[in-house]
């Protein structure tokens, strides 16, 4: 069975109550919960993490080659300004997928861009809870 590793970004343990109008209703315990469901129908091993610090989402990257076989990453603010966390995910160079749950290219400028885009297989964003799912699709697709 291929392991996953999930991490969820900063700010994204308030999901549910954190701006509704553009993240949605969705608590992460259901998002995670949706995670395991789609895991299972696709024989994947998750092991899921939510940090707010920026050095423990390097160190969960950087341990990650040996012990994981792809990662599904929301680095949420990180996304728009660590080059810690772009220079790791292209270091561990596991296959990897980028999700939102905006539509970041739709939001301020600041979004758009992405640091980590260049070095992960893809991105999906703005399908709400929905895109974690889809992503893990992607990625079980790519480990196939
Ligand atoms: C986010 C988009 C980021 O711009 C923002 O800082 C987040 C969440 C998203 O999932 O839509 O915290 O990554």
């Amino acid at each position: 069975m291929k392991k996953v590793l999930v991490i969820h970004g900063p700010n994204l343990q308030m999901l549910g109550r954190r701006k509704p109008s553009i993240y949605g209703r969705v608590g992460l315990a259901v998002i995670n919960e949706q995670l395991e469901r789609e895991a299972r129908r696709l024989k994947l091993r998750l092991t899921v993490h939510q940090f707010n610090d920026e050095g423990k989402i390097v160190e969960a990257i950087g341990s990650a080659p040996g012990r994981f076989d792809g990662i599904l990453i929301n680095p949420a603010a990180y996304t728009h300004t660590s080059v810690a966390i772009r220079d790791a995910l292209e270091g561990a160079a596991l296959p990897a997928v980028e999700v939102h749950l905006s539509n970041i290219h739709a939001r301020e400028e600041f979004r758009h861009n992405s640091l980590v885009a260049p070095v992960v297989a893809g991105q999906i964003a703005g399908f709400g809870a929905h895109s974690y799912t889809l992503g893990l699709q992607a990625l079980a697709s790519l480990l196939k």
